[in-house]
């Protein structure tokens, strides 16, 4: 039984370049979600902070994931865009929660390791507690479901145990509460299959990434039509022609990934576009790629790159969400602090 009405919530972080892998692998799910839940979505700025970010560029990066929600159809009135740092409450439940967590739990963690590389001595402590900030993102909404990449799944694994350990500890001896459902829910993560994990254009065994020094390795959202076309011509392929059977992708990561590109763009299976595509050659296939994606990203990057001048107004979307969400946020603080036992 689901004692929790269902409500989603998710975050990106504000730290630039956001491509197609961002959108194939998040926003396109977050926009689908809206017909069915309820859904909050955060631009994680506290986040990133947890790496250097130069003050001015993380104001513009804000704006562009603000931007590019809404240009892809994410309905800031029916739902919640906002961006963390506005919500005070983020912070103060993952003091709390960091208070919860183990250090054995963060010691864990695969994404500190990574990002922290060698010169661990030297990382932020908010890198270190990142995970804690990132339950309290979810749990001070007391949300129930979370879009993430498979990336994030051991972080989500770490907020359910954040949250079941609260209830066990604060709950027990507590009247208000001898149902047994918990204060907090335990979230589970909406994970999307591997089909959309989109790669290098370049190289196809890298994941697309904004840290990549070439940029022909992605389509950025904000691209235009010509520079769209123009990677995707240039992007890494085989001499061979295309297979009409899936087995026929394995050992050419390059192909795999541009079936892939096409068959999350149509919303169709790669066998389906294996089975349009096989047998013909290769400049086929990409020229129908070069029309597909020009004509479902341009004009997205067009509608982001005109939000994101318009300053006025996505600071006005950004701050009448976050009033939205402080709302709801204060409410389960207010039960946190009487739950912890704090005087207000
Ligand atoms: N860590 C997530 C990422 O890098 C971003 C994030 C922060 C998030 N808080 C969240 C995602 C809460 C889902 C829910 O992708």
């Amino acid at each position: 039984m689901q004692a929790f009405q269902q409500l989603v919530f998710s975050g990106v972080q504000p730290t630039g370049n956001l491509h197609l892998g961002n959108y194939l692998g998040a926003i396109t799910k977050f926009v689908a979600l809206q017909d069915t839940h309820d859904c909050i979505y955060c631009v994680v700025d506290l986040h990133a902070i947890t790496v250097a970010q130069k003050p001015s560029e993380l104001t513009s990066n804000i704006r562009e994931v603000t931007a590019a929600f809404i240009a892809a159809g994410i309905d800031p009135k029916k739902h919640i865009v906002f961006n963390q740092s506005q919500v005070a409450e983020h912070a103060e439940l993952a003091w709390i929660f960091n208070c919860v967590a183990r250090i054995g739990w963060l010691n864990r963690m695969t994404q500190f390791k990574e990002k922290a590389g060698k010169d661990r001595e030297n990382a932020s402590v908010g890198l270190y507690a990142y995970p804690t900030l990132m339950a309290a993102d979810i749990l001070v909404y007391r949300a129930t479901h979370v879009p993430v990449g498979e990336d994030q799944k051991q972080h989500l694994e770490l907020a359910r145990d954040i949250a079941q350990k609260f209830n066990n500890d604060f709950l027990a001896d507590n009247p208000a509460y001898a149902d047994g459902k918990g204060f907090f829910p335990l979230p589970e993560p909406l994970i999307q299959g591997p089909a959309t994990r989109v790669m290098s254009l370049r190289d196809g065994s890298k994941k697309m990434s904004k840290s990549d020094p070439s940029d022909n390795s992605r389509i950025n959202l904000a691209d235009d039509a010509d520079t769209i076309a123009q990677k995707i011509r240039k992007a890494k392929t085989d001499p061979d022609a295309l297979p009409s059977a899936l087995d026929g992708l394995a050992g050419r990561p390059e192909a795999d990934n541009l079936v892939g590109i096409y068959a999350a763009l149509e919303d169709k299976t790669k066998l389906d576009i294996l089975q349009q595509f096989g047998g013909g050659n290769f400049s086929t296939f990409k020229s129908a790629l070069v029309d597909l994606t020009v004509a479902k990203l341009a004009p997205i990057g067009g509608e982001m790159r005109r939000l994101q001048a318009d300053h006025a107004y996505i600071d006005s979307v950004l701050r009448d969400g976050a009033n939205r969400a402080r709302e709801r946020a204060g409410a389960t603080m207010s039960a946190v602090r009487d739950i912890v036992g704090f005087v207000r």
